[in-house]
This record gives structure tokens, C-alpha cells and sequence, in this order.
């Protein structure tokens, strides 16, 4: 069953596509809210229907495949602009779907009788200092769209926010949840704007729209899209390709990190938490805060014969340089129960053996 919905509002043709005029309000039913305890299944029709945007990138396959699982695999539609890899088009719905259409992702919405949308399109801080008019554009105008067709049709909506919605003037170890928010990235600048644009639509038009604010991200199977915490997915190939590995990121340069199960665990988890669990819209999540020499050492112990040699990049190193070191996360521990799962050791063990995994079976087809 959908949210009950009472339409306040309509819709003008305008500029880039239709744009909403008037609130649509929508009343949240309590069958909507999918409890933890709920068991797994892939036959209950009664589920939400979810769409992820940018899926392509480094979280939103593995995304779609958790959701699939608690969902079914035909009630989570993964999206992007580009063209998937063959597994990824033949493990479930792709669609392509360009977030500055506005017009082409209310089609979709429609269509597809969409009510969950999780926004993964963006583009990353290093990519977007390096093209600052398309991270306007993809992280500011497409979150635009993302809201307006939210509301329009009474959906709940997911949007991460990043470490880097916070600065210089923040305070860095460790940042709570409610503090200056002054980034000197374009990156970090839309995200924060997402944030309040997110919560004024809450309180103005009921959006139940819901953000985590993630660290940097690490994942075994699939690449990160040109941020600053890059280095910490890449040096786990180098270690088990090569052994030699040139990080961009002065070693000392303590950063927030989050192996990706924790992630998308987390992301399901506000997703299906009870709107009146949620005292936020917005919530900081922390696993564990590691620099380039610490995780170069774990490392090191399953193998010795890392070498690691420093070659910093001005831009990253200055983005990181303004970024927290750790995140104060509990409100999502009191509010929704939030809780890692993975530390610095496991996340190495678990990163080296998927790898290893992956490297065997690359060699034996
Ligand atoms: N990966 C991390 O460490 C991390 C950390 C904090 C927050 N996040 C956030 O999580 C989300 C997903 O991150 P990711 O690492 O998978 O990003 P990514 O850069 O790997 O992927 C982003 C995807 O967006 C797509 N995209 C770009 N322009 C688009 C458009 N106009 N329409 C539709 N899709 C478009 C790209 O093709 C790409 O596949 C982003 O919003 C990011 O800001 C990620």
C-alpha cells in the first residue's frame, strides 16, 4: 500500500521541463514502514518500488543487489546514463535515466509506479574541482529535479551527503552533527545544499526525504568515481597486483572510512526506519578514521612486501586537509539503531581475500 496521498498542488511547463508549483502532500501510512525484523523475500508484491540514479558508480550496483534481495529483483530499477557491463544489465531492471531531464525521470517515476528513490548521480569533489559547471549542474540542478518529482508523487527519497559537506571552519575530530558548514569544494557546497534543500521540502511539503552523511567509502568490486579518499580503494589493488603503491595523500592525513556492506547496510536501514524513529533528516555515520600509514601497515601484515612511496596532489590533499577525521554519529545510533560492523583489521582481511578471489577467477576464465 502507498502513502495515502492528498494532492495540493500542480504542475507548470516550464524551461528545462515541468517544475513543481504547489505542495503535494502526502500522509504516511504505517504500512509503508518495513520493520529490521522483516524477513527476506522475493515474492511479496507488496513492497517498494525502488529506482537508484547513477547506479553505475561505485555504490549503486551493490545497492540494487541488497535491495533486490530484501524487495525482489523487479522492484529495484537501477539507472544511469551510461551502458552497463553485461552481468550488471542481466542480474536485474536497468534503465537509462539522465537526471537533468526532468521530463524522461517523471516518465519513469510513472511508469514504473516508483515510491522509494535513492539519488546516487553525482559528481564526485576531485572530478567536480575539475569541472565545476558540471557538478553544478549534475549535483545541484539534477537534485533539483530529484526533489520536485519526489514530492510531486509522494516519494521517499535517499540522498547521501559526504564528509566533505563540512570545511576548514568545521569542527574535524570528531564532527557532530550540527556544526559551521563552509566546504571550499563544489562538491562539498552541493551537498550541503542538498542537505537543507532535503529538509526545507520535509518541513515544507512533507517530503519524507532522508540523507547519511558517508565517509569515504571502500569497496572490493567496484571503482570509486574520482574522490579524495580514492586511494584507500586503490592501494589494495596495487598491494595484490604489483606490491608498489603511490598514494596522492600525505601520509599523516587522518580521514573517515566505511567498508561498503556497512554502507549500504546503513542506507537500507534509514530507508526502511519508521518516519517517527527519525528525530533527523539528516544524520553523520562512523566506522573507523585511518591515514595512508595506518592502513598501509595493516596491510603490510598480510603482506610485507608492500612498498608504499608518497606523491601528493596539491587538490586532493587540500580537500582533505578540511575534511573531519571522524564523525560524531550518535543520533543514527540512538535514533535507528545504527551500528559498523567492520574496523580497520577486518576490513583488510575482507578486502584482500575478495581481491584474491577475484584475481583467481579473472585468471581462470
Ligand atoms: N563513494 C564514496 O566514497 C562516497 C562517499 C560519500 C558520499 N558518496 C555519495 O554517494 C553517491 C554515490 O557515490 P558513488 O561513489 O557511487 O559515485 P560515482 O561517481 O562512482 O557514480 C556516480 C554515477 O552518477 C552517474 N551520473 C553522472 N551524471 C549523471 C546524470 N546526469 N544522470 C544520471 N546519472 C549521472 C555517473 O555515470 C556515475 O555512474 C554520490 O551521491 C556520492 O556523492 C559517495
Amino acid at each position: 500500500m502507498l502513502a495515502m496521498q492528498s494532492l495540493r498542488g500542480a504542475v507548470k511547463h516550464a524551461g528545462s521541463g515541468p517544475r513543481l508549483l504547489f505542495a503535494v502532500r502526502h500522509v504516511s501510512s504505517s504500512s509503508q514502514h518495513f520493520g529490521r525484523a522483516r524477513p527476506l523475500s522475493c515474492t511479496d508484491t507488496d513492497q517498494p518500488k525502488v529506482l537508484i540514479t547513477g547506479g553505475l558508480g561505485q555504490l549503486g550496483v551493490g545497492l540494487a543487489k541488497l535491495l533486490r534481495r530484501r524487495f525482489g529483483k523487479n522492484n529495484v530499477i537501477l539507472s544511469d546514463i551510461r551502458k552497463p557491463p553485461n552481468h550488471v544489465y542481466h542480474s536485474g531492471p536497468f534503465i537509462f535515466s539522465d537526471i537533468l531531464d526532468y521530463k524522461n525521470l517523471r516518465e519513469i517515476v510513472v511508469n514504473n509506479n516508483i515510491s522509494w528513490l535513492v539519488h546516487y548521480s553525482a559528481v564526485l569533489s576531485a572530478v567536480g574541482e575539475s569541472n565545476v559547471a558540471l557538478a553544478k549542474e549534475v549535483n545541484i540542478t539534477g537534485l533539483h529535479n530529484i526533489l520536485d518529482i519526489a514530492t510531486e508523487h509522494g516519494l521517499r527519497v535517499f540522498v547521501p551527503s559526504t564528509i566533505g559537506a563540512f570545511g576548514p571552519s568545521s569542527p574535524r575530530d570528531p564532527t557532530p552533527e550540527l556544526c559551521v558548514q563552509r566546504p571550499r569544494t563544489i562538491y562539498g557546497v552541493s551537498k550541503v545544499h542538498a542537505e537543507l534543500m532535503g529538509e526545507y521540502y520535509h518541513h515544507r511539503y512533507a517530503l519524507d526525504f532522508r540523507c547519511l552523511r558517508y565517509p569515504g567509502i571502500i569497496s572490493a568490486d567496484s571503482q570509486p568515481g574520482g574522490g579524495t579518499t580514492d586511494y584507500a580503494v586503490q592501494i589494495f589493488h596495487s598491494a595484490v597486483k604489483t606490491g608498489d603503491f603511490e598514494c596522492n595523500l600525505r601520509s599523516d592525513t587522518r580521514l573517515p572510512m566505511m567498508y561498503i556492506d556497512d554502507c549500504l547496510r546503513a542506507t537500507l536501514e534509514i530507508l526502511e526506519a519508521p518516519a517517527e524513529s527519525l528525530l533527523s533528516r539528516t544524520y553523520n555515520i562512523n566506522a573507523m578514521s585511518f591515514t595512508p600509514q595506518d592502513l598501509t601497515q595493516e596491510i603490510q601484515k598480510a603482506l610485507p612486501d608492500l612498498k608504499v612511496t608518497y606523491n601528493v596532489d596539491p587538490v586532493r590533499q587540500a580537500i582533505a586537509d578540511g575534511w573531519p577525521m571522524a564523525l560524531e554519529d550518535s543520533a543514527a545510533r540512538r535514533d535507528w539503531g545504527w551500528k559498523h560492523e567492520y574496523d580497520l583489521s577486518e576490513l583488510v582481511r575482507t578486502m584482500l581475500s575478495h581481491i584474491a578471489t577475484s584475481n583467481q577467477l579473472a585468471q581462470a576464465s
